[in-house]
């Protein structure tokens, strides 16, 4: 049911990595739809190769036109559906972002990333005025070093986790060759060979981290949305 829309304006932020981790994480416990809404199609590149888990669904977004009845379709159908957009402010967007109930903006800890994002999340904002309900979104910082981060990464990252009113992942993605790799190789971070990858072990944790991360937020917005319900009918 719940619909996971990645978004960012910015080219090369990390969107179509971090929805096909996710995709692949949740798809391990239950059935995943993945909606390729990037008109290059990376996702419908990969999921033509070999290794696609059976239990994720990968559907090819054919226009603006259709996005909303692909949400629905695929909301009916799986427990969990996620959007990979492309790399630009378009109608198509705002529809995806109009009927998620988890905006995740991707972003690298740089400045024009930091920009883009900002643009992002107005445009959420506009958007929950548009729909008049609360459309919760959080920034997840990809690309990162796992190790020691320069000081310009560590200073556009506090940026965003100082602010109040700015919600961020506290896992990152970090730069990883798995992560990689799989758009080459076809299939899951979890099928690749230790032998074929480096540190495939972390990058499996890292996954793992931010798959509880993303089910412990909707669970939150699941409670708060029925507190908010209940405060109403009280
Ligand atoms: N965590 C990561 N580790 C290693 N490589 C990464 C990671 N995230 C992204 N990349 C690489 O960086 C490039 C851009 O990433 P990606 O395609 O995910 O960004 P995007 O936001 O979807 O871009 P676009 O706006 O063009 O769709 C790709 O070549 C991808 O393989
Ligand atoms: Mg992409």
């Amino acid at each position: 049911m719940p619909v996971i829309a990645f978004a960012n304006s910015k080219g090369g932020s990390g969107k179509t990595t971090s929805a096909l981790l996710l995709a692949q994480a949740l798809a391990a416990h239950r059935p995943t739809t993945l909606i390729d809404a990037d008109p290059r199609h990376p996702i419908t590149t990969w999921a033509a190769k070999p290794g696609k888990p059976d239990a994720l669904t990968v559907v090819t977004n054919a226009s603006e036109k259709t996005i909303l009845d692909e949400i629905e379709e695929a909301a009916a159908r799986d427990p969990f559906v996620i959007i990979d957009l492309e790399g630009t402010a378009s109608r198509l967007m705002s529809y995806a972002i109009s009927q998620s109930d988890l905006v995740v903006v991707p972003m690298k800890e740089q400045q024009q990333d930091a920009l883009a994002a900002l643009d992002v999340i107005q445009e959420i904002h506009r958007d929950m005025k548009a729909t008049r309900r609360k459309i919760p979104y959080a920034v997840l910082f990809t690309q990162s070093r796992a190790a020691v981060k320069s000081r310009t990464a560590r200073h556009i990252a506090a940026q965003f986790r100082e602010n109040a009113h700015i919600d961020c992942f506290a896992t990152e993605i970090h730069e990883r060759d798995a992560f990689a790799a799989m758009f080459s190789m076809g299939g899951t971070v979890a099928g690749m060979s230790p032998k074929s990858v480096n540190g495939l072990d972390k990058a499996l944790e890292n996954i793992e981290f931010f798959r509880a991360e993303v089910i412990t937020k909707l669970r939150a917005i699941r409670d708060g949305a029925q507190a908010d319900s209940a405060g109403r009918a009280a």
